[in-house]
């Protein structure tokens, strides 16, 4: 019997019930395979600030030590709002976890399915058989992390900073999980710089160029600024396979994609560590690409379809289990082309709850 160690952060908003069924499906598609699940479910955001004080308490950081990857919901909401910025859950409790278990690389599928082209604000026609590319952000660099200071000068102004930092081999290392992509998909990276204006992107061009041919000259290299790609993204994402790019940029492209591929409630990521776990596979943390919906939470309509196809990617890279993850995969696409929808891609048609939409899911493992 193999066994699966997994931290469960929920968090605030819908994602406790997002998290609630997606470990029914996760129960599920695991129970005739010889596989057990291990996990233990800890406070994460402002119900950790609630209940504990700190948006990322210590106990919890013990939990996700003691396992082999995280599934994390979503943390944040209104009633936290009005802390200072440095304590709000977003800032006190994501990024420190990112910093803290290495997770330098996020991985963002910008899916849609061609039954769901309804759902993008692009026109049906310009995107026929959906959308399907992947975007590869680095995540524990850049100016999220760089020196940052805020200060009062002389003549009474205020002067504040934030610096873009990159070195040479963070830039490589986010390389080989975007070739590592590719390898499985179309060959194809488009590298996102600002290299017009910004000595990181410079390198970071520089660095593309020169690794790629010595390390996987079969990959298709392009390169794109920032602008440009964010104009491409809205008029044919079909054009990029696998996107490449330093944190912020990520962080802007990644939600720009999100819209482009219709409901942020189908959007899965994956954020891998540097380290391995005892599987001999990255240490990650798999959170949906949407919020925390406070307006939705406690309904239980919110979509569960980003928080499973989460546990699919921690099946797939954390735990090295591919075809689970594609069983899984498959389950939510034939429940959603079956008409099984949650309000956000219902356009109309009748829509269901979040607890019947994983039923329906279920029903097709
Ligand atoms: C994301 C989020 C975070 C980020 C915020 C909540 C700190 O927007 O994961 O994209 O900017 O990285
Ligand atoms: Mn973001």
């Amino acid at each position: 019997m193999q066994t699966l160690k997994f931290a469960v952060l929920p968090g605030d908003g819908i994602g406790p019930e997002v998290m609630e069924v997606a470990l029914d499906v996760l129960k599920k598609a695991v129970e005739t395979e010889g596989i057990d699940l291990d996990f233990e479910t800890a406070d994460v955001g402002g119900v950790a600030i609630d209940n504990q004080g700190s948006a990322l308490p210590e106990s919890t950081i013990s939990v996700c030590e003691a396992a082999d990857a995280i599934l994390f919901g979503s943390v944040g909401g209104p009633k936290w709002e009005s802390l200072p910025p440095a304590e709000q859950p977003e800032r006190a409790a994501l990024l420190p976890l990112r910093k803290r278990f290495k997770l330098f690389a996020n991985l963002r599928p910008g899916l849609l399915y061609k039954e769901l082209t309804d759902a993008s604000p692009l026109k049906s026609e310009r995107i026929p058989d959906g959308i399907d590319l992947v975007c590869v952000r680095e995540l524990t660099g850049g100016i999220y992390f760089g020196p940052k200071e805020t200060k009062d000068l002389e003549d009474g102004d205020v002067e504040a900073s934030d610096t873009m930092v990159y070195k040479r081999s963070e830039i490589e290392r986010i390389l080989d999980v975007a070739i590592a992509s590719a390898k499985t998909r179309q060959g194809k990276i488009c590298s996102v710089d600002k290299a017009n204006v910004l000595n990181t992107s410079v390198l970071w061009r520089k660095t593309a160029t020169e690794y790629i041919a010595a390390k996987a000259p079969e990959i298709e290299l392009s390169h794109m600024y920032v602008d440009n790609a964010a104009m491409q993204m809205a008029r044919d994402p079909n054009q990029f396979d696998v996107l490449v790019t330093e944190n912020m940029f990520g962080d802007i492209l990644s939600d720009e994609m999100g819209i482009v591929c219709g409901s942020l409630g189908m959007l899965s990521s994956a954020s891998l560590g540097l380290e391995n776990n005892q599987h001999g596979h990255p240490f990650g943390l798999y959170e949906p690409s949407g919020g925390t919906a406070p307006d939705i939470a406690g309904q239980g309509i919110a979509n569960p379809c980003a928080q499973i196809l989460s546990a699919a990617l921690m099946l797939r890279y954390s735990f090295g289990l591919a075809s689970l993850a594609e069983k899984i995969e498959n389950a939510v696409k034939q429940a959603v082309m079956d008409g099984n929808r949650t309000g956000d891609i219902a356009f109309g048609q009748t829509s269901i709850g979040t607890r019947q939409m994983a039923e329906s899911i279920i029903e097709r493992l």
